[in-house]
């Protein structure tokens, strides 16, 4: 399972769910139940979520509180999925998103 060098979380007096695996850009990351996805990706150490659409600038969490969309990216196959406002389910499947992301179709 991929980790960051460091975990980045803070560990004293935190009580956390149930130690989980989520995949990332093809990568085990580990993540805890109760946190949001940017919480999990960010205490990995990654930053960037998508990029833009005309100038493919990157982007990551911004507000937190899911006001800015920055922190969007491809969750299940549904892309535009704040990470802010989505808590990690064992399994779930995340990637960066490139501009304005991918439906898939039936
Ligand atoms: S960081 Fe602003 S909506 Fe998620």
């Amino acid at each position: 399972m991929k980790t960051s060098e460091k975990d980045l979380r803070i560990n004293k007096g935190v009580i956390r769910g149930k130690e989980i695996e989520i995949i990332v850009d093809g990568e085990s990351v580990k993540a805890f139940e109760g946190e949001s996805v940017a919480a999990a990706l960010f205490a990995n150490g990654q930053r960037i979520s998508r990029s833009t659409t005309k100038e493919n600038s990157l982007r990551g969490m911004y507000c937190g509180i899911g006001m800015c969309f920055e922190c969007v990216m491809t969750i299940d196959n549904i892309p535009n999925t704040r990470t802010c406002q989505t808590f990690v389910r064992e399994g779930m499947f995340i990637e960066t998103q490139q501009a304005e992301g991918k439906w898939k179709t039936v």
